[in-house]
């Protein structure tokens, strides 16, 4: 990757939605009537918001110019001929599934392969993955390698999948336990962190010697690609998209979330490499819960974007300024002596809350406070994932149970913010670590009963 200053970003701006900073005393306001949870702000209150990279990012003009060539038709759009060539030329799949988002298409792929009691391994899926797996009373399995669940490892490719545990289990257990592997690339809930060609090159191995099928969670999946390209040797004269095509011919199909590296603001879709007969299947059940063959819960215009969108996430230039931008955040933030995962990852920067703040103990929420406190201080939105996020109350105990990392991540949407906007969330670091000890832990006043993070209310705690 070349320095951040030797290059600028390869596009120019040609519309521009404007964002205004709320004065201070405004901001405490507003964030004291959300409950002290950003998930209750209006997005016209936030200066710059960090919540997520999923479909906030900024289309291109050629992108708008698909929008203008929807063909609206409710069988046999055009779009979706585009859509299916382009997949067929990036991932070398034959049989292209559209939903209305990555969900959707993981809602499909588990009533397809998942049933009562069975084990799905994986990296480390992602919650909505992790959702339809439970959903159906089954039990999913994070093998992420050990590395990839500390904080401060060096380790390039924090997202493998331990492979001798994947093999015990894929010996242990039947087809009939264990019907299928999901490897997700990046890993997102690790910190956007990539699988290495070598690591699903032999968890691919791992499938064919004893049956199984292995699908890829491709939401950032050319970010993925740019990983392999920049720390493993083997690749680095090869092309993102001769990367991805080999990454791809290791599974049977993938499910994607287009909102991420397919730069569009909503769609999805499940594609097997040549099984027609599980083709045939999801198309059935794509017609109950999504729409037709040929749209799945997307309008033409939909699809003509997303087919374009696709190119255009896998262009070197775009890729490099992309994850140049994420890693000159946080290298601002290391070098200010905050606390992130290291490497950074692909798409945000994810801010180790319990080492920020020390003195807030995990049941005090440290990642929820420091979300409030990004607000309050810069009018930033960022997102816990943490005790709030991932604790719950253990029925048998009546005990929480808290996870591991205590995460706060800083998620950049693609093409949207300037490195002046990284700046100011540097200074915003700056400003917070100089009066952290003064921040308060919170406590919750409402939770629901599961995903409480999008609706619990906090009180600050005295
Ligand atoms: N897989 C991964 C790895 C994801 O990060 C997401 C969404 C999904 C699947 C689901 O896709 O939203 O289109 O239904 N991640 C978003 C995030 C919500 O903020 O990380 P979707």
């Amino acid at each position: 990757m070349r320095p951040r200053d030797t290059y600028a970003e390869p596009y120019r701006i040609k519309m521009i939605e404007p964002i205004k900073l709320k004065k201070p005393e405004e901001r405490e306001r507003l964030i004291k009537e959300a409950h002290y949870n950003i998930f209750n702000l209006k997005a016209e209150d936030i200066y710059i918001d960090l919540l997520t990279d999923s479909g906030t990012s900024a289309m291109s003009a050629n992108q708008w110019a698909g929008i203008m060539l929807g063909d609206e038709s409710y069988a046999g759009s055009k779009n979706f001929y585009n859509l299916q060539a382009a997949i067929k030329d990036i991932f070398g799949y034959n049989f292209v599934v559209p939903t209305h988002q990555g969900r959707a298409a993981e809602n499909i792929l588990m009533s397809m392969f998942v049933g009562e009691n069975q084990r799905v391994p994986g990296n480390m899926h992602f919650d909505t993955t992790e959702g339809h797996i439970r959903l159906r009373n089954a039990r999913p399995l994070n093998l992420v390698v050990d590395e990839g669940l500390k904080t401060d490892s060096t380790n390039l490719f924090k997202g493998n999948i331990d492979l001798e545990r994947l093999e015990e289990e894929l010996k242990n257990n039947g087809p009939s336990r264990l019907p299928l592997v999901i490897i997700t690339a990046t890993c997102n809930n690790n910190g956007g962190q990539p699988v290495s060609m070598s690591n699903l090159r032999a968890a691919y191995e791992l499938t064919r010697k004893y049956k199984r099928a292995l699908f890829i969670d491709a939401a950032r999946y050319a970010e993925n690609c740019y990983f392999i390209k920049q720390r493993d040797p083997a690749y680095r004269n090869t092309s993102i998209r001769d990367i991805a095509r080999e990454m791809f011919s290791y599974a049977d199909g993938c499910t994607m979330s287009s909102k991420k590296d397919a730069l569009v603001n909503i769609g999805g879709f499940l594609a097997f490499k040549d099984n027609n007969e599980w083709y045939e299947k999801a198309v059935q059940m794509q017609i109950c819960y999504e729409g037709f063959r040929t749209y799945g819960g997307l309008a033409g215009r939909d699809l003509e974007a997303l087919a374009r969108g696709l190119y255009e996430g896998t262009e070197e230039d775009y890729l490099e300024d992309r994850i140049g931008q994420v890693n000159y955040l946080g290298q601002q933030l290391r070098d200010t002596g905050i606390p992130i995962v290291t490497p950074v990852g692909g798409h945000g920067v994810f801010v180790d809350a319990m080492s920020f703040l020390p003195h807030i103990p995990q049941h005090c929420f440290p990642g929820q406070s420091l979300t409030v406190e990004l607000y309050r201080e810069g009018g930033i939105r960022s997102v816990e994932l943490g005790a709030c996020a991932f604790g719950y109350i253990d029925p048998e105990t009546g005990q929480e149970v808290f996870p591991a990392q205590e995460l706060v991540r800083l998620t950049i949407p693609r093409r949207v913010y300037s490195d002046r906007h990284m700046d100011l969330v540097v200074r915003a670091f700056e400003a917070i670590a100089a009066r952290k000890k003064k921040i308060r832990g919170l406590e919750i006043v409402y939770q629901a009963e599961i995903l409480r993070h999008f609706t619990a209310r906090f009180r600050p705690r005295d």
